[in-house]
């Protein structure tokens, strides 16, 4: 079955998700539920999804390398190179979007596979900037809070193959976002902003209004 896509704004993509229990793992419905995420992200071209894209606050994602899907649960970075690397990301959550993000080139990733037993990942280049940015969401954390400044792009279609990238602001993202997906929707019942960013915009300050971390 595919799942509904969220989309930025929605309050689930900021909330930290919870880990999945081995009782939960192993039901009938989390297995169907894993599949589901997996099916997902193939019909919507991806490659990778986490669970709260789909509406939920569960410690899982999967990843493509290649050929092999991966399906990671309680997924956690154990180990990063010194070594950055700057390239484009996009995400299903964002759809139309670019920026130029600098990921960690390899990462050591620990998680659970489906059937509860312990793997271990290391990966390199592309498939380690895909475990980055799904682990991140299961963190509440989205690329464009990690995006190299001024580089976030309307991808905009000009005949069969061109692509425009017409450079754009974090704000008027969130205007169009709260227009295009969230329509009947108050601003208080949306959230675009990181976990952090939250919390330090609840405690009174004279920090200013700079809505994008570095
Ligand atoms: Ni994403």
């Amino acid at each position: 079955m595919l799942l509904k896509l969220r989309y930025y704004g929605d309050p689930i993509l900021r909330r930290k998700t919870v880990d999945v229990s081995p009782e939960e793992l192993l039901s009938s419905e989390f297995q169907e539920f894993l599949r589901d995420l997996a099916e997902t992200m193939h019909a919507e071209d991806g490659v990778g999804l986490a669970a709260p894209q789909v509406g939920s606050e569960k410690r899982v994602c999967v990843a493509a390398d290649g050929e092999t899907v991966h399906v990671l649960v309680n997924p956690r970075i154990r180990g990063r190179s010194i070594q950055l690397t700057c390239d484009n990301e996009g995400c299903l959550s964002l759809p139309g979007l670019q920026a130029q993000v600098a990921r960690h080139e390899r990462v050591i990733v620990q998680a659970l596979d489906p059937q509860g037993h312990p793997i271990e990942i290391r990966a390199k280049g592309l498939f380690a900037r895909v475990l980055q940015h799904e682990i991140d969401h299961l963190e509440g954390i989205l690329y464009i809070d990690r995006a190299e400044p001024n580089t976030l792009v309307w991808l905009e279609r000009k005949g069969e193959d061109e692509v425009d990238r017409v450079p754009v602001e974090l704000a008027e993202v969130k205007r169009v976002f709260a227009r295009r997906y969230h329509q009947g929707k108050s601003r208080e019942e949306l959230s675009f902003d990181p976990p952090s960013f939250q919390q330090a915009s609840q405690i009174p300050s004279s920090g200013g209004g700079d809505e994008r971390r570095g």
